[in-house]
């Protein structure tokens, strides 16, 4: 009896929680637009105003990650209406103050194309694609601590990148320069060039982490010219560097990272 006492309690714990989970005050857990054809359009035009262009217009990611992939995982509606309302702290996730209408339309939306089964995907040799990282990426990207800083910390760019996303990064990097990571060439008063990317800037000062990473400030008085590249620090791996099997490798131990970002950000 003594012993049955404890496993008693777990399962009446883990009932409350789930009933929790599921319960009627939850918008996500009784949601009328599930399988509503017009629900389903509606949601379908929201999603594409408001998520296609950062998850791709058929939901299959673009610089977010691929939301059939999310919904085949086993994501509950309550998870997917949390997420949408609260966006995801720290990452280009936003938060939402749509009515919760709207998010159960778009949740319906993802729902009906969820029905149909991603196509499969090969991975690639992700041993191969580590080894690859290790000799090309890691001068200037962290895994789990280590390596460079010149560019942003890896450690969860599978959870956070689709694949489709990893490829143009890693064929095109220009295409798309993220904010925290500009690229600017300082010239000073005698002529020497600074190349790095841009940390913070105000009106008077710029900081730049140099391509030694060091951390540079600089009184704008002091400089002759601060030029903004349009283009990443990142070099392009075109198939001459890096042909298909490879850059296939690569991407497929890029979306084993999932872990927690220990960057001090
Ligand atoms: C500005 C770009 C952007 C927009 C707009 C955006 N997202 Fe995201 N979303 C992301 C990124 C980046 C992540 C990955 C966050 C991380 O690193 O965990 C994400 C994560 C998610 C996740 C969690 C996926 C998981 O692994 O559990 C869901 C669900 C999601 N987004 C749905 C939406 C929906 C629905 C919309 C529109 C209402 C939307 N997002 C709008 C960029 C965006
Ligand atoms: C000379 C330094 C450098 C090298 C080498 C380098 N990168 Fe980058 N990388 C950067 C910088 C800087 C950025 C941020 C600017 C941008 O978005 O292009 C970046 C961005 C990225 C991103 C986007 C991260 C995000 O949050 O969206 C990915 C993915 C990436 N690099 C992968 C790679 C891979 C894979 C390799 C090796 C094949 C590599 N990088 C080699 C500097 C580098």
């Amino acid at each position: 009896m003594m012993l049955l006492l404890p496993a008693f309690l777990l399962l009446v714990a883990g009932g409350l929680s789930r009933a929790q989970e599921r319960s009627a005050t939850h918008p996500a857990g009784k949601n009328p637009h599930l399988d509503n054809r017009q629900s389903i359009r509606s949601g379908m035009a929201l999603y594409r105003v408001r998520c296609g262009d950062c998850h791709g217009l058929d939901a299959s990611g673009y610089r977010g990650p691929d939301l059939v992939a999310v919904l085949a995982g086993g994501a509950t509606d309550e998870r997917l209406f949390e997420t949408i309302r609260k966006g995801v702290a720290g990452t280009e996730m936003p938060s939402s103050d749509t009515p919760d209408d709207d998010l159960l339309m778009i949740i319906a939306y993802l729902r009906n194309l969820g029905t149909v089964a991603p196509p499969e995907r090969p991975i690639g040799n992700v041993e191969n694609g580590g080894r690859l990282f290790g000799s090309l990426c890691t001068s200037c990207h962290r895994v789990a601590g280590s390596g460079g800083r010149l560019g942003p910390d890896l450690t969860r760019i599978g959870a956070a990148r689709s694949r489709a996303a990893l490829v143009r990064e890693i064929r095109t990097p220009s295409e798309w320069v993220s904010p925290a990571y500009e690229t600017v060439t300082l010239v000073t008063k005698d002529g020497q060039r600074i190349r790095g990317t841009k940390k913070n800037e105000d009106a008077f000062s710029i900081q730049i982490m140099d391509v030694r990473e060091r951390i540079q400030g600089y009184l704008k008085s002091t400089l002759q010219d601060v030029i903004y590249e349009k283009s990443s620090l990142m070099p392009a791996y075109g198939s001459e560097r890096l042909n298909e099997s490879d850059l296939d490798d690569l991407v497929g131990y890029l979306s084993t990272l999932r872990g927690v970002d220990v960057s001090v950000r």
